[in-house]
């Protein structure tokens, strides 16, 4: 007879085969940490990535095209065939969890890739959800679609949730070396989850009481992003009327060897999580009759700064008697955060939109990402930063990648008559001082700098 404490064993002797549906920027990265061990499949309904990922190119910036190809063959199948995973003994969801059009959670990804599972589940098998979710899914959504095949969760086959912490971008903190957090339906499960990570794991696993704490464990992750993101933003409209430097308010303050933690203002925020989790524990918290006011105000504070970014640009062209409808306007930076390829929620899709509905011509320029998508259409970047502001009228530097240092963009300033630069990642720091005296600088939480 088939026990789930069979997996015990293959864990230990690296038979157990591990399915990963969804290889997206968590799954794909999952996929390569899992396949250092046991034998991969990874399923994506997406066939362009199935197609891309059998060539070796990797979409996800965290994953070399070095590390794919050494993983795929043996120890690594993309596949587009869901048929493949039945002789997995894990299968690990890492489908994306996305907002609907009134911010309510869509769970369509997950139930599509559970009934898919329903399918072909046979007992001896277990499913991990790692998708980002409100505290409840995995036993109240997930398990109810499972049992659909006859069989029972917890006995027949495993059920745990772990959220996926990976931080796309995060030299210091890949997968590996992240803490992982598991919960299962029961303690059983529990533990053979927790045996699974810490066996490719170089960090401890945190074994939580139960799915519903792993799960509000990780809502409560992007929540303090989101509201710590927001208070920063509000103190810098705040010290902006007040003629004082947020920036250097907060580097002060963290100063402090403790009870203060430095967030920093910026354009708003964007990607798949901080923009979308914090309304999924809100829509769950209504329905116990919980208005959460804060975590909904931290996403208007927000949502705001791109309106802000866009004003003080407005204020700039105006200054110089110059209308946005005539203005040409170059945009660095069309990412949600620096050194990644992903334009997801990306604070630049709203400034791009107020820019064009305003009338006014916008030129993009981002290492990472070809293209953003916007209402006005889909917007092409400038093969470099000079073709971006050649013949502009202002510039707004709205991510802070690497390449984008001091020096770079001082260079590619002097290049601009009479600009006018708003730069929202406090780059220049000391606004143009030293890099030219005709232009007019505006910051997000700066004081007025030449
Ligand atoms: N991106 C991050 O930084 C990050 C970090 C931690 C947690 N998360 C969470 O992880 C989850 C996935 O996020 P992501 O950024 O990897 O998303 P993603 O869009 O990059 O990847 C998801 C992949 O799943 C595929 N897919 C969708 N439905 C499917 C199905 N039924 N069967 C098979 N494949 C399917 C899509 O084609 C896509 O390739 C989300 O819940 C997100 O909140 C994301």
């Amino acid at each position: 007879m088939v026990a789930l404490e069979d997996l015990l064993g293959k864990i230990s002797s690296g038979s157990a085969k591990v399915g990963i549906i969804g290889l997206g920027y968590v799954g794909l990265p999952l996929a390569m940490t899992m396949s250092r061990r046991f034998k991969v499949v990874g399923y994506d309904k997406s066939s362009e990535i199935i197609k891309s990922l059998s060539e070796g190119k990797s979409p996800v910036t965290d994953v070399k095209d070095s590390l794919l190809a050494e993983r795929l063959g043996e120890f690594f199948s993309p596949s587009g065939n869901e048929q493949d995973l039945e002789d997995c003994d894990f299968l690990i969801i890492c489908v994306p969890t996305p907002l609907d059009t009134e911010k309510k959670p869509d769970l369509s990804y997950i139930k599509s890739a559970c009934n898919d599972i329903k399918e072909f589940l046979k007992k001896g098998q277990f499913i991990i959800l790692e998708s980002t979710t409100y505290p409840g899914t995995t036993e109240e959504v997930m398990v109810p679609l499972l049992e659909k095949s006859g069989l029972k969760a917890g006995t027949d086959f495993g059920v745990a949730y772990s959220p996926e912490r990976v931080d796309p971008g995060n030299k210091k903190y890949s997968i590996e070396k992240i803490p992982k957090v598991v919960g299962g339906v029961n303690e059983t499960c529990t533990e053979i989850v927790a045996k699974l990570y810490e066996s490719v794991l170089e960090v401890e696993v945190i074994k939580a009481r139960n799915c519903r704490t792993a799960e509000a464990s990780k809502i409560v992750e992007n929540i303090f992003r989101d509201v710590n993101i927001a208070l920063a933003n509000e103190l810098a409209l705040v010290f902006e009327k007040m003629d004082i430097d947020a920036w250097e308010v907060i580097k002060i303050a963290s100063t402090k060897p403790f009870g203060f933690m430095p967030f920093y203002p910026g354009p708003g925020v964007g990607g798949h999580c901080i923009p979308v989790d914090p309304y999924y524990l809100s829509y769950q918290a209504r329905k116990y009759d919980i208005i959460p006011r804060f975590i909904e105000l931290s996403g208007e504070i927000n949502d705001f700064m791109p309106v802000h970014v866009t004003n003080l640009l407005r204020n700039g062209l105006k200054q110089v008697n110059k209308e946005m409808a005539k203005a040409t306007i170059a945009i660095l930076g069309i990412t949600y955060k620096k050194d990644v390829n992903d334009t997801r929620e990306s604070p630049a899709r709203i400034v791009i939109e107020q820019i064009v509905s305003s009338g006014g011509n916008v030129k993009i320029f981002d290492p990472f990402a070809k293209e953003i998508e916007t209402k006005h259409g889909i917007i092409g970047s400038e093969s470099s930063a000079e073709d971006a502001v050649k013949d502009a009228d202002a510039l707004v530097i709205l991510v802070d990648h690497s390449i984008f240092s001091k020096e770079m963009l001082s260079n590619l300033i002097k290049t601009i008559k009479r600009p006018i630069i708003v730069d929202c990642k406090n780059i220049l720091k000391d606004g143009l001082e030293g890099i030219c005296e005709d232009g007019l600088y505006f910051g997000i939480g700066k004081p007025k700098l030449q």
